[in-house]
């Protein structure tokens, strides 16, 4: 007998998770040392306009499929469409699971790092030697992701529904509102209007450049958790009477701002102290800490709560990549959770541990990147796009205009043919290019 589907136990219960999902270290640490690397405003425009144009609709597709098929990412393409190619997106999602949450594991780690260093008064004097000290130790960041994989596998073992549910209840809104004081702190230290430059003052000849094309569309993909089944297995759980589009507004708009607000927490400090915003992965373990130890007195308690909340956000978009995985091994070899998500878990730790190594104390590259970036960029800007170009071009095919817009719940709606040229025409062909392009200047 096959045993009845859990639902979202509301319409908020759904929306919220979702966003627990996208919100994460998408938004605060890709998305500051992306856009630091990227130049700023170009990368922001770019990536405004990708999460519109191309983000959108994927969103609203992937719940789509999931909501008709009532299944997980790959048995929904085997259900909704037998024998065909599209379960290679289902298949390449499982792997892109995989491969984030290896990395996602290490700086996961690398957060609970900080919280017990600011609980024991450890980061003082130069922030960025003490960062350098701590990636560059071969042993100690592998002991933190294998506590951070294995909070992961706890959760997830224990069934997530409530604990994710429940949890970002309470953590998004203390997240925002400590995001949005930081901002205004961050905002008086003197750096301001560089930094408000370098966010939002167009480079017009940086639009030539292709790779900032290649990092924004895949910071959008990886922020908002697209191109990988986890909104499918997500919108697979909603009964068929809830609307879609306003909840996929409310996860995008809200994603959105709190990566912009980090933006406006990392880079006024960042100029106000001289510090390098291309310095990639490390970027925010190093500004952070930079204003922490500026706020006098009470700097060690907003570090601790900061590093929490980021745990936290962290902890809920890692037990979404952890389920991927583990539903599909559950259904495809018949073990038990317990022993497919302790067995799985520990694989992705063990993968994850090059990643943790590259960041000093081991130099690993692969074409040109150290090995965390090569899989941050290889999984965020490669299979997470291709993976959202099957899926559109799924959606948009084998659905006819009409029957895309019902099952999406935009029909009658005034963005109804916007969204529509966009599902159909511009987001395919823009990620077709974008990845072609990324590739050759990889
Ligand atoms: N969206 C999450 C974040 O921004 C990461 C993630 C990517 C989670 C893909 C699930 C799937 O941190």
């Amino acid at each position: 007998m096959k045993k009845e589907r859990e639902q979202w136990g509301s319409r908020w219960g759904f929306i919220l998770a979702a966003m627990g999902s996208a919100v994460g270290l998408g938004n605060i640490w890709r998305f500051s040392y992306a856009m630091g690397a990227g130049g700023g405003s170009t990368f922001l425009i770019i990536y405004l306009l990708s999460v519109l144009i191309i983000g959108f609709p994927v969103m609203l597709i992937e719940f789509a499929i999931g909501r008709r098929a009532q299944t997980d990412a790959i048995d929904a393409f085997k259900k909704l469409a037998p024998k065909s190619f599209w379960v290679v997106a289902g298949g390449m999602g499982v792997l892109a699971a995989f491969v984030i949450l290896s990395f996602y594991g290490v700086i996961g780690g690398w957060s609970f790092k900080y919280i017990f260093s600011y609980l024991t008064g450890g980061v003082a004097g130069d922030t960025g030697g003490y960062f350098e000290a701590f990636v560059g130790s071969p042993i100690e960041p592998i002991g933190w992701q294998f506590l951070f994989m294995g909070v992961t596998v706890a959760i997830v073992m224990l069934g997530v529904q409530k604990g994710i549910e429940t949890s970002s209840k309470w953590m998004m809104p203390i997240l925002s509102i400590l995001l949005i004081l930081l901002a205004g702190y961050s905002l008086t230290l003197g750096g301001a209007s560089e930094a408000l430059t370098f966010m939002f003052h167009p480079d017009w000849s940086a639009f030539g450049d292709p790779s900032v094309y290649f990092a924004a569309v895949g910071q959008a993909f990886f922020t908002l958790s697209l191109g990988m089944g986890i909104m499918l297995t997500y919108g697979s759980y909603l009964s068929p009477k809830e609307k879609l589009t306003s909840s996929a507004a409310y996860i995008i708009v809200l994603d959105t701002l709190f990566a912009i607000i980090a933006g406006l927490v990392v880079f006024p400090a960042l100029f106000a102290f001289d510090l390098d915003p291309t310095q990639g992965a490390g970027l925010v373990f190093v500004v952070l800490p930079t204003i922490f130890q500026n706020i006098s007195g009470i700097g060690a308690i907003i570090g601790v709560a900061f590093f929490v909340l980021l745990a936290l956000a962290a902890l809920s978009s890692a037990i979404s990549l952890l389920e991927v995985v583990v539903a599909y091994l559950i259904r495809r070899l018949g073990v038990s959770r317990k022993i497919a998500t302790l067995g799985i878990g520990f694989v992705i730790f063990l993968v994850g541990v090059p990643s943790s190594l590259s960041q000093g104390a081991v130099s690993i590259e692969v074409f040109g990147d150290s090995f965390l970036d090569f899989m941050d960029k290889f999984s965020g800007n490669l299979l997470l796009p291709l993976g959202g170009l099957i899926i559109a071009l799924y959606g948009t095919w084998s659905w006819k205009s009409d029957e895309l817009l019902e099952q999406t719940d935009l029909k009658g709606t005034a963005i109804a043919p916007a969204i529509l040229f966009f599902a159909k025409y511009v987001a395919p062909i823009a990620i077709l290019v974008i990845l072609v392009f990324g590739m050759l200047n990889w």
